[in-house]
């Protein structure tokens, strides 16, 4: 871990990536052209986290319920996260950026699967900045998996059911490694969660930005983690005078 976040900034940002499909709409383009010029964001943001003192960006790029989508835009949106592997890999390790993906990847196809693991394995070693990439995410979906694993440590008589608190799910979920993100921001003027990192952000700041993801750029970004700056956290408790 870098911990190099600046005073008073967020240290893990989560961010619903929206609006891809209503910005190509808006050119009169296909939805695709949407989720490229939105991939090319995301090298901009990754980017600049080191500078803005964010050491950990988690990022939601396809969720369980986004299946329901055409056969076409899914695997289009498959076949782009396999080409923003490969060429993002050597960029990613040069400037340090740790990358792990949580999510069910039983579902994925198998050259996705090992290019995931090759990335993963590839810059386990950096401590700059983390990047966590939600594939195939829900909130629930790991929730149920979690509990699964749980209830087979309890049959197997490794973990005591007298024993279990809210410490215990969360070292069974896909983020276990990770602390709970200080501020999830969602793009495209939607206010609602989808199913993203449901446990994890039960402290979380929100912030809903008008912005569509294609166009949410570094200053954009900036602005965001400010205005996050000036909130108060309480967590249950009271202001200290
Ligand atoms: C977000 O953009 C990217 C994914 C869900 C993969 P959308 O594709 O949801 O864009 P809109 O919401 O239709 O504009
Ligand atoms: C959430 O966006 C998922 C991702 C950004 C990957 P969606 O566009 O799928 O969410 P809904 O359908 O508007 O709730
Ligand atoms: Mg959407």
């Amino acid at each position: 871990m870098s911990g190099n976040s600046h005073e008073g900034g967020p240290r893990h940002v989560a961010v619903i990536m929206d609006g891809n499909g209503r910005w190509a709409q808006q050119r009169g383009r296909p939805r695709l052209l949407g989720h490229r010029a939105g991939a090319k964001r995301v090298r901009e943001i990754v980017e600049a986290c080191p500078d803005l003192g964010v050491d950990y960006l988690t990022i939601f790029a396809f969720s369980t319920e986004n299946w329901k989508r055409t056969q076409e835009e899914v695997s289009g949106l498959m076949s782009l996260f396999r080409r923003y592997i490969q060429s993002e890999a050597q960029t990613l390790l040069e400037q340090g950026t740790r990358v792990r993906f949580i999510g069910d990847r039983l579902r994925l196809d198998a050259k996705l699967r090992r290019l995931m693991d090759s990335l993963e394995a590839m810059t386990a070693h950096n401590t700059r900045c983390n990047l966590t990439i939600a594939l195939n995410y829900g909130g629930r979906d790991e929730v149920a998996r979690a509990t699964k694993r749980l209830a087979h440590d309890v049959a197997d008589g490794k973990l005591d059911p007298d024993a279990i608190c809210d410490e215990t799910l969360p070292r069974y979920l896909d983020t276990c490694v990770l602390p709970d993100p200080d501020l999830v921001i969602r793009t495209s003027g939607e206010a609602r969660i989808s199913n993203f990192l449901l446990w994890q952000s039960a402290y979380a700041e929100y912030e809903f930005v008008d912005t569509l993801w294609p166009d949410f750029d570094r200053a954009a970004f900036a602005a965001v983690l400010r205005r996050y700056g000036s909130r108060e956290r309480r967590f249950g408790g009271v202001l200290s005078a």
